[in-house]
């Protein structure tokens, strides 16, 4: 085995603000990378092997061979994240050596926060720093994002990018086809609070079917609609947005039948969401902020039906002791929900959780490791050579 090349690297978790369930609609999202991570010790191998070892004895170890065609280990297997990566990477950079990578996270897993995601991109820096390879940011966004899809969820581009590009105390405007990212200062005196339901929602497990369909219905909406515009079956979400007033769009987006037009709607209204919350923490303007966080909550539960009646509850009650606003966050059915609130309540939002969400639910002293305030935080990166 050669130990030339040996590191440790850290991937930060996310937490999207706005614009959910929009990015593989090609529109624009806004996250931000949080204080919590994947981190990997990675030690070059003189073979293609990747021996994959996890700090938490809930995760056995895991081997595979970077070949071109790298088989799946069984559904739901965390290893299978790490194999993704090597696949992508591959088929990139086809004669790239193995490591020995023994992994650590605090990021709550299945909590909506990309544990999956930091670990495919950990994964990815740690590989290609043990070969010496480097590769353009963008470009390796983008080559991760698809190939996270080997684990059978046709997500968009948002987890990767956000968890490879974010800056420290900014929260990023991601933009699709060409992709880029835009920072925006997340203002001195905010506080996200993300909290998690409690309730599991594994992206490669029973929320895969359920987010595939709604990629696949929102599509269908999207045809649907050019075709009653008259416009190209292929012509894209953006290009709608930019051949008719959101007005225009959204009444000819009633006339389709129930299940596409409320897909329709939400898409619609959310996109117009991420661009009017970008302006208002720039203004620093926290109640206006808050209430998009709001209707687009309203919007995932009704009209996008991604809400559980846990996340319903929790954002209930981070309003009622005080944030500006609250909503479910990332792909939903379960996982977290991200709150606003003035740095000066977050401790009383965070203690009404713990009394009136965990404690209730047996999960007294919860507060801190399932609901804690999100630090805006910088990108993936090799912490020690
Ligand atoms: C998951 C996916 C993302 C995005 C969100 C919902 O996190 O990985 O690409 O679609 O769900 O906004």
């Amino acid at each position: 085995m050669a130990s030339t090349q040996m590191g440790v690297v850290r991937a930060p978790g996310r937490v999207n603000l706005i614009g959910e369930h929009i990015d593989y609609c090609g529109l624009p999202v806004f996250p931000m990378a949080i204080q919590r991570s994947v981190r990997i010790a990675f030690d070059a191998r003189a073979d293609r092997e990747v021996q994959l070892g996890n700090r938490d004895p809930g995760f056995a170890a895991s081997t595979f061979t970077l070949t071109q065609q790298i088989p799946p280990a069984r559904a739901g297997d965390w290893g299978n994240y790490a194999r993704a990566a090597g696949q992508a990477l591959i088929q990139r950079f086809p004669s790239l050596r193995g490591i020995d990578a023994l992994v650590e996270s605090d990021l709550p897993i299945a909590a909506g926060l990309s544990s999956s995601s930091a670990l495919v991109v950990a994964m990815a820096l740690a590989i290609l720093h043990a070969n010496g390879v480097t590769m353009a940011p963008l470009e390796l966004m983008d080559l991760l994002a698809r190939g996270e899809r080997y684990v059978g969820t046709a997500g968009g581009g948002m987890d990767q990018s956000i968890i490879l590009g974010a800056q420290a105390g900014c929260a990023s405007r991601i933009e699709f086809h060409p992709l880029r990212l835009t920072p925006t200062p997340v203002p001195a005196g905010w506080r996200f609070i993300v909290a998690w339901s409690l309730v599991h929602a594994e992206k490669s497990g029973a929320v895969q079917q359920v987010y595939n369909e709604r990629t696949r219905s929102s599509d269908e909406a999207r045809r649907l609609l050019a075709r009653r515009l008259g416009l190209p079956e292929s012509t894209t979400y953006p290009a709608l947005l930019e051949a008719g007033s959101v007005e225009e769009l959204l009444e000819a987006g009633s006339t389709l039948a129930g299940q596409f037009a409320r897909r329709f709607r939400h898409v619609v209204t959310e996109a117009m969401r991420v661009g009017q919350a970008e302006a208002a923490m720039a203004a620093a303007d926290l109640a206006a902020f808050g209430r998009l966080l709001d209707a687009s909550h309203a919007s995932l539960r009704d009209d996008y039906e991604v809400s559980h009646p846990e996340l319903d509850q929790l954002v209930e009650l981070a309003r009622e002791a005080g944030a500006a606003g609250a909503r479910l966050t990332g792909a939903g059915f379960g996982g977290s929900i991200v709150a606003l609130c003035p740095a000066g309540r977050a401790a009383e939002v965070l203690a009404e959780l713990e009394a009136r969400f965990y404690a209730p639910r047996g999960a007294a002293g919860a507060a801190g490791r399932y609901a804690f305030s999100a630090e805006p935080s910088g990108g993936a990166e090799v912490i020690r050579a």
